[in-house]
């Protein structure tokens, strides 16, 4: 069975575009690999974050993997932080990869222009990222489009340790879906959807539906009125492609629907559609808070698994560098 890795930072609120770009590939991969998806909150502390605060985020992360269907049953869940294998390796990996390649990492591009300080771990960031890949020898990473260029660093980093010590880690692939990879705020559709945006501007999984109906009735639109997926209508586009990713209705017979009708009718269309997928995982977000065990065992349980898997090829690695 091929296995998949995948991880989501506990920084701000998981939005829509987490779900269509990432989680939601989760739960469908789930059946058909050997799934493995953490917490990435080592991560998390790379850019300003709220210590106080960070337990309780971590925890809702989790709990929204659950609510949208992840099963524990059958994918291994648990904190990146936990497991030290993952830091272990990263070290070493440190050692054979170059700066120049991770100052052209567009991620730490864009993040380094907006912080007051940068660290070195925002700029180790994708060897981490690479360590937690590679330390489950991974098949595949199922993403959304900002991270694509980590996963292929990590496949580079795994070719460059191969060659130089002897096989060891597999070479992943990303996997994106093309439609959803990168959703797009809903103030500006040039800027992607992210957890640090202003509220109006994404949809949060936590949103309660007459927020979601607001935020969607006042997204920016383009100038004429027709609902048209065509690229000099970046808004409407993207809005059509979120309402195809929630209808599961291709592009074309939304836009036929539509014909003839007003933005107004649409939006209102698109808002019920997100609703009815939205509200279920918040509402079952909001069950499973009460069960005080159910997030304490599961990440336990996949901490026990991912220790096993990742023990294996951190030795592996570490022999074939002539550490042990
Ligand atoms: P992050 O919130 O940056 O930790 O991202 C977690 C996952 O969600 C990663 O796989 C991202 O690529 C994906 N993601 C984040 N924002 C978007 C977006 N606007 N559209 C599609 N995927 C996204
Ligand atoms: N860096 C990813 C993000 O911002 C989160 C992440 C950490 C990740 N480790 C990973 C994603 C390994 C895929 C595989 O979304």
């Amino acid at each position: 069975m091929k296995r998949v890795f995948s991880a989501v930072r506990p920084s701000g609120e998981l939005q829509l575009g987490n779900y269509l770009g990432a989680i939601k590939q989760w739960v469908e991969m789930q059946d058909e690999y050997d799934c493995i998806f953490a917490i990435a909150d080592y991560h998390a502390i790379t850019t300003e974050y709220d210590p106080k605060t960070f337990q309780q985020k971590v925890k809702d992360h989790m709990l929204f993997y659950l609510a949208s269907g992840i099963d524990p049953q059958k994918c291994t869940l648990f904190i990146q932080s936990q497991n030290s294998n993952h830091t272990e390796l990263a070290w070493i990996l440190d050692t054979i990869t170059t700066v120049s390649e991770l100052q052209r990492m567009t991620q730490f591009k864009d993040k380094s222009q907006k912080e007051k300080v940068i660290s070195a771990g925002l700029f180790n960031y994708p060897v981490l990222m690479a360590a937690d890949i590679l330390i489950y020898q991974t098949d595949v990473v199922p993403v959304g489009e900002d991270q694509k260029q980590h996963v292929e660093i990590a496949a580079d980093i795994a070719k460059r340790f191969n060659h130089r010590y002897g096989e060891v880690f597999k070479i992943p692939e990303v996997k994106l879906v093309k439609e959803t990879a990168r959703i797009m705020s809903l103030t500006d559709p040039t800027k992607k959807m992210s957890k640090t945006g202003e509220d109006r501007s994404r949809i949060n999984l936590s949103d309660a539906d007459d927020v979601i109906m607001k935020k969607i009735m006042s997204a920016v639109t383009d100038s004429g009125k027709e609902i048209e997926y065509v690229e000099d209508k970046p808004a409407i586009s993207n809005l059509l492609r979120i309402y195809s990713a929630y209808s599961g209705e291709p592009i074309e017979q939304i836009v036929a629907k539509f014909e003839g009708k007003g933005y107004a009718d649409f939006k209102n269309s698109l808002a019920e559609v997100i609703i009815k997928k939205i509200g279920p995982i918040r509402e079952k977000k909001i069950e499973l808070e009460k069960d005080e065990e159910l997030y304490k065992k599961t990440i336990f349980e996949g901490l026990e698994k991912a220790e096993i898997i990742s023990r294996e090829t951190l030795e592996k690695a570490k022999k074939a560098a002539g550490l042990i």
